[in-house]
């Protein structure tokens, strides 16, 4: 791995464990409980959440995440609102000692100290800029919000890191093998049109490894994972070979940027890194989604039986009913 310096802080180390910012911040037992209890409840209707409010605070785009908690807080009682910023809530600015004149009305830590005072909870999506990796390393909104939030706040995917859905994908992992220990996975870097955030292989990565996966990394020279994640793995193979996909239990399949020619769209030299059953083998394919068919991996992929990414996207919803019961009501 890189050892690529930075003087950002990490963001996400110092929050009291009443938000849900990383699972780095939560002890494997209770990560652990979470799961099996999402398993054992999936489906699960009760008024749980019964008068309880959730802030769904969107400044990116989503399908899964977006669905999965208006549905899941529904099904426990509660209620949500889902307000998106720039698109009838006001632009929030989130840069310490900003002079507010240009075109964001409202700061961040104004909008944290209102919305507590009419939610349960808050969650937040806001992708990194892709302009400055030190900025980004700071995870400047949901690091502001959980600050200044009286109530938890729940990340839904910041410049660093993807913790609920980690969650589905380990869930999703001990689901198809009845275990996370020893089970091998690898992280498979997958070819892309665009620059991507490493959130979600960000916190793969780290929750595989806390649930005590065997963690491989496979991926072109150069793309490398940042500090703040290597720090948090130990040491983890590293390899530019796809031919050891072939041996894994699981390939957990995404695409992310170069840190050192950061925001840049991948090399169209590396499209042969997309993903066919022939590389794959055996393997339990998982992917996050929203992903590119025939540029990451090809429709043959995703029509196999191996494909896990639909149980992945299911396995949002459950798990994030009982995160939300383990901060809100446990
Ligand atoms: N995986 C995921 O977070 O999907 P969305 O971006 O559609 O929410």
């Amino acid at each position: 791995m890189s050892n690529t310096t930075c003087r950002a802080t990490d963001a996400t180390t110092n929050h009291s464990s009443g938000h849900f910012l990383s699972t780095s911040d939560h002890s494997r037992a209770r990560l652990e409980g979470i799961v099996e209890r999402a398993i054992a409840n999936a489906g699960e209707r009760s008024q749980a959440l019964a008068g309880r409010s959730v802030a769904l605070l969107f400044f990116n785009s989503s399908l899964r995440t977006r669905s999965s908690f208006e549905v899941g807080v529904a099904q426990l009682g509660g209620s949500t609102s889902t307000l998106e910023v720039g698109g009838g809530v006001w632009n929030l600015e989130s840069g310490d000692g900003v002079v507010m004149d240009a075109d964001k009305p409202e700061h961040i830590v104004d909008a944290a100290r209102v919305l507590s005072r009419y939610f349960d909870a808050i969650c937040v999506r806001s992708f990194p800029g892709l302009k400055s990796l030190e900025d980004d390393l700071t995870d400047p909104v949901v690091s502001a919000l959980a600050q200044n939030s009286s109530v938890p706040v729940i990340n839904l995917e910041s410049c660093l890191w993807h913790p609920c859905q980690a969650m589905a994908d380990v869930m999703t992992i001990r689901q198809r093998f009845g275990r996370t220990d020893g089970v091998k996975v690898a992280l498979a870097w997958t070819p892309h049109v665009k620059a991507l955030p490493a959130a979600v292989p960000n916190s793969f990565a780290v929750a595989a490894a806390q649930f005590g996966c065997e963690l491989t990394i496979v991926a072109p020279e150069g793309y490398d994972l940042p500090d703040p994640v290597t720090a948090r793995l130990g040491g983890v193979r590293v390899s530019h070979d796809q031919s050891l996909l072939r041996d894994q239990d699981a390939v957990y399949a995404k695409s992310w940027g170069r840190l050192d020619r950061y925001g840049e769209a991948p090399a169209a030299e590396l499209r042969d890194w997309i993903l066919t059953p022939e590389k794959l083998g055996d393997a339990m394919f998982m992917h996050c989604m929203p992903l590119r068919r025939n540029v990451e991996v090809t429709d043959a992929v995703l029509e196999s039986p191996n494909n896990a990414a639909y149980d992945e996207a299911e396995n949002r919803l459950h798990v994030q009913k009982e995160i939300l019961k383990e901060l809100l009501v446990r």
